[in-house]
């Protein structure tokens, strides 16, 4: 069927710049990557889209297919020679009347502006429109948009040898252009010299000395910056992190130091919740409200209900916390820990691969590995379940109102029933049957003067006086 517009992403090119042999249409930007940020504006525009891909094709593909949520079709430009080269590439899959270009490097660009552009173009009846914006950088690497006796051209920097003090708007890399002139016009581009590169604005010029109908729609800098470098990267990631922090600061979440604060896109923080400096809060993570988030906590894909409290430098990962639980400081919950209402995982205490119910207490120093602990439990301190034989995984079950002494190991699998006790140092390796208390330790031998009896004997063997003895009498050996 005929369409009226299609769009095409350029996503071929080396990334030379960014020096670190990966494509840079592969980094995230608070995330997410950078090509997707762009698929994304343009599904919005509901247009279907063809990426051109090239450099690191596999890595850009499988990026994009794993996301899965539009259908992409995908074409390739063998040799990186330019943006012309690659539009050009894509030739067999024109089909629309109007092609929308968009490069593959400016995640902070959105769906509105590329819907104005289109608007401005059918409203014109124009044959190329495109993007321009007004850079505050003089030394910018922007192709600069010269206008003289009504002719159009788009200067690349490097061949620019103007007054930079000037200031030219700037060619954003969207453009609106018709078919009909790629069709004619794209192929007549001489390759620049002596790079060989065909640059997809010279179709520009080109129309322009024909007479073509061109219009330029001014937008925001800040939708459009380029990343061509790591510098850029992180300046257009500061500017996402902050309108993101904005947004959460608007709807009643308060954060102490936002400017310290990593977050990612797909996060969401309940109203009257308190983040404190330094809080890393990674994708997937939902936090209900008035929790308070530590510092230097570092939390992905972790649902946390209302009114949870997590302490500084804790680190969850792929976990639940349900209402009015307290974690931290220093805990380390992953791999589906859900701790349960008001129960409290205090300091140096991993959860991996648990479950443990309500008001439940693991104060200090434990390991609790794919256990099943119930209500109202209290691990002393220094216990550790046994989860692995060196072979396979296996549980541990503490039930209701159970009471685990300081430095356990209970060996897996092993159940401890419901308010049963153990004594502190205890070796469990059977089950503790409800109500009772098991003792699992050696027991003490105290022998009357001991110790000076032991003393006595090593000073006769080594001829030394232990009490008396300094560092200078103590013979050394020849
Ligand atoms: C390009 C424009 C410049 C504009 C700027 C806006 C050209 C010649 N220059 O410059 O006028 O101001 O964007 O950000 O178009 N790519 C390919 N195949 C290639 C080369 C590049 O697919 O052979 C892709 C890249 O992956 C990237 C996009 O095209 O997504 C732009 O390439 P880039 O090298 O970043 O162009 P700029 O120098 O920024
Ligand atoms: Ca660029």
């Amino acid at each position: 069927m005929q369409k009226l517009f299609q769009a095409l992403v350029l996503a071929a090119g080396k990334s030379s710049r960014f020096k670190t042999e990966r494509t840079k249409l592969s980094y995230t930007m608070c995330g997410q990557e950078m090509i997707v940020a762009v698929l994304k504006a343009l599904h919005e525009c509901a247009l279907p889209i063809t990426v051109i891909v090239g450099y690191q094709k596999e890595i850009v593909q499988e990026i994009i297919t794993k996301k899965g949520e539009y259908p992409i079709n995908f074409v390739e430009q063998q040799e990186q020679k330019g943006t012309g080269h690659a539009v050009l590439a894509s030739r067999p899959t024109w089909h629309a009347d109007n092609i929308v270009i968009l490069n593959g490097d400016m995640p902070l660009v959105d769906a509105a502006i590329i819907d104005a552009l289109i608007k401005q173009h059918l409203e014109h009846n124009a044959d190329i429109s495109l993007a321009t914006a007004h850079c505050p950088d003089i030394h910018h690497h922007y192709g600069r948009i010269i206008e003289e006796q009504g002719r159009i051209a788009i200067v690349e920097a490097r061949d620019f040898n103007g007054d930079i003090h000037h200031s030219y708007p700037i060619n954003a890399g969207i453009y609106v252009i018709k078919r009909s002139i790629l069709e004619t016009l794209l192929p007549q581009v001489a390759p620049q010299q002596p790079s060989g590169e065909i640059y997809l604005t010279e179709v520009i010029r080109l129309a322009s000395m024909q007479q073509k109908k061109i219009i330029t729609h001014d937008v925001a800098y800040e939708v459009v910056h380029g990343v061509n470098t790591l510098q850029e990267l992180a300046s257009v990631e500061q500017k996402k992190r902050w309108q993101l922090l904005e947004q959460f600061m608007k709807d009643g979440v308060r954060f102490i130091m936002p400017e310290t604060i990593y977050l990612e896109y797909d996060i969401a923080i309940g109203s009257g919740t308190v983040i404190e400096p330094g809080a890393c809060l990674m994708n997937g993570t939902r936090i209900g409200k008035n929790c308070t988030i530590g510092a230097y906590s570092y939390i992905r894909a972790t649902h946390i209900a209302a009114n949870v409290v997590i302490l500084p430098h804790s680190v969850l990962y792929d976990a639940t916390i349900q209402t009015g639980a307290q974690v931290g400081p220093f805990a380390h919950l992953r791999n589906q820990a859900t701790i349960g209402q008001e129960s409290v995982i205090g300091n140096f205490v991993e959860v991996a691969k648990s479950t443990v119910g309500k008001k439940t207490k693991a104060k200090h120093l434990s390991y609790l590995g794919n256990a099943t602990i119930g209500n109202e439990v209290n691990i002393g301190a220094g216990t550790i379940t046994c989860n692995y034989n060196g072979f396979i995984k296996q549980q541990t079950v503490i039930e209701d109102r159970a009471s685990i002494g300081a430095v356990n190991t209970l060996i897996a699998p092993v159940t401890i029933g419901h308010d049963a006790m153990t004594a502190a140092h205890s070796c469990i390796t059977a089950t503790v049957p409800a109500q009772a208390l098991a003792i699992a330790r050696s027991r003490q031998v105290t022998k009357e003067h001991g110790a000076a009896n032991y003393r006595a004997r090593q000073e006769a063997l080594h001829a030394v006086h232990f009490k008396a003895a300094t560092i200078a009498d103590i013979p050394c050996e020849e």
